[in-house]
Order: structure tokens, then sequence, then C-alpha cells
């Protein structure tokens, strides 16, 4: 039985660290957890200018000043190519494709992904990757990202050569779709659409801290999106899409999208790994596979964990946690 487990230090490819007030506690939360970090660009405003992305990657920094931070900007409008060389040079690596309406702060997202084709080309000239939130508004919600799929094979012809992640990968047919394209289509898979079915959200009590976009699904895709990591295919890489919303938020009329994971993240992924015997598979799940899709050097650092058991905070930042109240197995 395993008692101490040294990793490298986590890289998370898809995480959301809010703005103003909230900024610092949430980066901070971060540091304690990765050394890495693509922090998600739908702020209030949105980072979608070379300034905002600067400024962004400051204020990050000037909370968490070890933690390398890396960028992404809101693709809502078309980018002329000096202002993407601009956002490059300023520490973007991706962009993020949110479709109308479909999750947080998506009211300013865009109705047809072929507008955005101008500066898509542009991307694939430059090496930028693009990120996408991957659902169809308006499809019954639990076919969202299977009605998306035509997009991500549509684009995929036009741009061959552009990098694609398709963001927490949550189906069935999303993982088969992803596996089938060429290499230069990856997907990050969350902590939590690893261990929740709709089950978890709706299926006994309601259960607000796990209502995300996209849903968690049924067994059948959880247990594809878990073949995929347990495979060790490496396609398949850690973005956590930690998105925490003050309780308040998500228990009231209208609640936010969005799982507080970042927390919990690693040593939720050490119990599941362990459960599978696959614990060997851990360090290029959290720290290998991502930064090779990025073309980024993968981490150096160590962290150590020791198992001892510790019980999740009810409430971390103002937020509820993923497994809030429950007892995990390991530590840092
Ligand atoms: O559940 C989600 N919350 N999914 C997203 O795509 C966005 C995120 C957020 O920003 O709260
Ligand atoms: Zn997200």
């Amino acid at each position: 039985m395993l008692q101490e487990l040294i990793l490298p230090l986590p890289d998370d490819f898809h995480i959301h660290l809010r703005q103003g007030l909230d900024l610092a506690n949430y980066a901070k939360s971060a540091e304690q957890q990765f050394g890495r970090i693509l922090a998600m660009p739908n702020t209030e405003p949105p980072i979608n200018s070379a300034e905002a992305v600067k400024k962004y990657k400051e204020e990050i920094l000037a909370a968490a000043p070890s933690l390398e931070v890396l960028l992404t900007f809101k693709l809502n409008k078309n980018y002329a190519e000096q202002e993407l060389l601009e956002m490059q040079k300023n520490g973007a690596i991706a962009a993020k494709y949110y479709p109308l309406g479909v999750t947080t702060n998506s009211q300013d997202g865009v109705s047809k992904i072929e507008d955005m084709y101008p500066t898509i080309e542009l991307m694939e000239k430059l090496d930028l990757v693009l990120c996408l939130h991957g659902e169809e508004p308006g499809a019954f919600c639990l076919d969202r990202e299977k009605e998306f799929l035509k997009h991500l094979e549509k684009l995929c012809k036009t741009f061959p050569k552009l990098r694609i992640v398709l963001e927490h990968v949550s189906s069935a047919e999303a993982v088969e779709c992803v596996k089938n394209l060429p290499q230069n289509v990856a997907a990050t898979v969350t902590v939590h659409h690893l261990i929740l079915t709709l089950n978890d959200i709706v299926g006994d009590s309601l259960r607000p801290q796990n209502f995300c976009k996209p849903l968690p699904k049924l067994p059948k895709d959880k247990a594809a999106v878990r073949s995929a990591v347990f495979g060790g295919d490496k396609k398949f890489f850690l973005g956590t899409d930690s998105a925490p919303h003050a309780l308040e938020k998500k228990e009231c009329l209208c609640g936010a999208a969005g799982v507080y994971s970042a927390p919990v993240a690693i040593p939720i992924l050490i119990e599941e790994f362990e459960k599978e015997n696959k614990s060997e598979l851990l360090s290029n799940f959290i720290a290998g596979f991502g930064a090779d899709f990025y073309k980024i050097p993968r981490q150096t650092k160590k962290i150590t964990y020791i198992k001892k058991e510790w019980q999740v905070p009810k409430i971390i930042d103002k937020a509820v946690p993923l497994k809030a109240g429950e007892v995990l197995k390991w530590q840092k």
C-alpha cells in the first residue's frame, strides 16, 4: 500500500480565478495546488484585449507570485493579427470559444462559430491553441456536447494545423470523437466529470455544489471519460475547470454553474488512480500530456503527498468545494 507519493507539481490547463476582490483568494488557492495554470477569460469584464491579458496576468501574480500563469483570451470578436501577436507576447497561449449563453458569463458568446473563422485562421498561422466550450445552445441539456461535435469536426477539416482542445469532455460521444480526430485535437478532463453523474446533482437530494456545465451525464459517459484517462491516452489531460461561485450565487432562484475543485482536485485524483491501480499514469495526466500538447516544457519541480486523512471544509473562500464535509485520504 502506498503511503507517500512524489509527483511533479501539477499543471491545471483550465481554471477560473475570477476578478476583483475574489481573485486573490482563488489565485492563492490555485498556487497551493498547482505549479502552472491556464486561466480562463470569462471574467467581468472579459479578457479580450492585449491590455486585459497583461493586466490579468499581473493581478494573478501579485496574489500568487510562485504560480506560472498562462493566459487565454475570449474569442467573442475577430482580432487583427497585430493584436493576437501582442496577446501572445503578454502570455496568452490560447483563445477560448464560448457559444452564446451556454455557461457562466457567456451572454457575450458567439452564435455562429464560422463568424470567428478569420481569427481562427490567424491563430492557426500563429500556432495559438483554440479551446472550445463544446456545447450547442438550445439543444436538450444532456445532448448539448454531442450536438456540438459537428462544429469540432468542421474546424478540424477547415484548419488542419490548428491545435484544438475540447474542454471538460463529458460524454461518450465526445470522447470517441476526440480519439478519432488527428493528434492536434485533445481534451481536458475535470475531476468532477471523472467521478460524478447526473445522479450526484439531482438523483437523491439537489446538490447545487455539483451543478456545472457541461452537466455530468450518464454512467456510460462517466465510464468513457474514465477509460480514456485510465487507459493513459495522451490526448486527455487535466483541466479542472475549478469554477468557484459564492454559496449564495449557487443556492438561489437561478443558481450559477460551476464546481469549486481546486482545493481537492489532486487528493481526489490520487485516490481515483489508486482505486484503478493506475497510480503510475497519474503524473502524465497532471503534468505531462498537457504540457506536451501545449508545447511547453514538462514541470521539473516535485511535490510530496502523504496518506493522511483530512476532512474537506464545508466552505472555502465563500464557496462550497467539491466533496465538502467528506473525508479524503491524501494531503500534501
Ligand atoms: O460549470 C461551469 N462553470 N462551466 C463553465 O464552462 C464555466 C464555469 C464558470 O465560469 O463558472
Ligand atoms: Zn471553465
